[in-house]
């Protein structure tokens, strides 16, 4: 069933699903949203060793927005194994150093699996999906099952400011063709997981390195913006040069950009192709589709973190600033949750899009 073409689900009863690395960052915010969540009941929670066997209330310095959800304090935290693990749907928040084997074994072992973390991201049979953007690559799970002979699936998240960059850039892509794109961005310290970066470093400063940052940033949003034929995913032909710094805020990726155009077109045009632009019509009407995936700001000092970072409760990217360029064709700046709509967000509404197309087992 094609992700475009599939009728919407009423989902009856609502699915069971874990959180692997439940205890951090993104783990917090997944048990965060999906308290309540009209279709998905968190079940389980499940962390490392260091922490498995104590309840969640215990052993979690809770760092999210909010209070602890009452749900989840009582529950047992888990290993992050298969045979434990019971759940068929599980939300990955695992470090990188764990989460490439974990999620392999979790997906041999008929689970879906929809991943936070960089290590299956590039892979050439597993999606990297933004729910409004690209919905039609979770078709190639046809071919992970077939290459993988696995009945589970992996599906993955961007990283946080590939996915703020990608929905920010979308409709200009869409309309205009994006050829070339310079960005640097300014990243919050939450993107560096809890407790992260020292405060001793981050203070009053500007960390001109992340780790792996710029190659993610550059080739992930061309993974994004491409286009699936048969069964090959073909990287969009965009030129991306990324600088990536840490910067002292606490919540919300900021990225500048300036693009050079396939087809000719002037600011207003492309402020309009931004303005108009409400996503793919399958990731419409979810329990997690913001009303706009996408807000034009009029003022002239904005997007900025702290005024704007909870639009489309931290689902909604802003752009604003849109001018020309005088090295390329046109410039502007977007700011996004890269805790919601960069990580946990975007990760349970891939899950809600692929109840809709039938994609996820019951
Ligand atoms: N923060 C963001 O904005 C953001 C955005 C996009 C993607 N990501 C990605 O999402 C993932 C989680 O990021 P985060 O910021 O939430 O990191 P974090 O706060 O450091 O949390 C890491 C989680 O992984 C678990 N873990 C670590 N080692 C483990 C092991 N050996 N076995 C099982 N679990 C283990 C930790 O459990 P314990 O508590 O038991 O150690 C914790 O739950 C990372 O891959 C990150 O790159 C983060």
């Amino acid at each position: 069933m094609t992700p475009a073409s599939s009728p919407t689900t009423q989902p009856r009863g609502r699915r069971k699903v874990a959180v692997l690395g439940a205890t951090g960052t993104v783990g917090q915010t997944f048990v965060r949203l999906l308290e309540d969540h009209p279709w998905f009941e968190l079940a389980e929670v499940a962390a490392s060793e260091r922490t498995a066997g104590r309840t969640y209330g215990e052993c979690v310095r809770w760092v999210t927005r909010g209070q602890m959800p009452a749900s989840v304090v009582d529950k047992k935290v888990l290993t992050c194994d298969p045979a434990v693990v019971s759940s068929d749907v599980v939300f990955s928040a695992l470090d990188s150093s764990v989460a490439g084997e974990v999620e392999t074994a979790f997906a041999s072992a008929g689970k879906a699996v929809l991943s936070n973390a960089k290590n299956h991201r590039m892979a050439p049979d597993v999606p990297l999906v933004i729910a409004e953007v690209n919905p039609g690559h979770l078709r190639m799970l046809e071919t992970q099952r077939r290459n993988r002979r696995w009945d589970g699936a992996i599906v993955t998240n961007g990283n946080c400011s590939s996915i703020v960059l990608a929905l920010a850039l979308a409709p200009i892509h869409q309309r205009f063709g994006i050829t070339e794109l310079f960005v640097s961005t300014m990243q919050a310290v939450s993107g560096a997981g809890y407790p992260g970066v020292a405060s001793l470093d981050i203070l009053g400063n500007v960390i001109p390195f992340i780790k792996d940052e710029e190659d993610k940033v550059e080739n992930e949003l061309r993974k994004f913006l491409g286009s699936l034929n048969g069964d090959e995913i073909v990287a969009a032909p965009i030129t991306v040069s990324a600088h990536c710094n840490r910067v002292a805020v606490e919540t919300g990726h900021t990225v500048c950009v300036s693009l050079r155009l396939r087809d000719r077109a002037n600011v207003s045009e492309v402020e309009n192709a931004l303005r108009e632009w409400c996503g793919a019509d399958v990731a419409r009407g979810l329990p997690s589709s913001p009303a706009r995936p996408i807000e034009l700001l009029d003022f002239p000092d904005r997007p900025q973190p702290r005024r704007d970072v909870t639009r489309g409760a931290g689902m909604t990217v802003s752009v604003g600033r849109v001018r020309e360029d005088q090295l390329f064709d046109v410039k502007l700046v977007a700011m996004g949750d890269n805790v919601v709509r960069g990580a946990a967000g975007a990760s349970v509404l891939n899950a809600e899009l692929m109840v809709k197309c039938g994609l996820l087992p019951r």
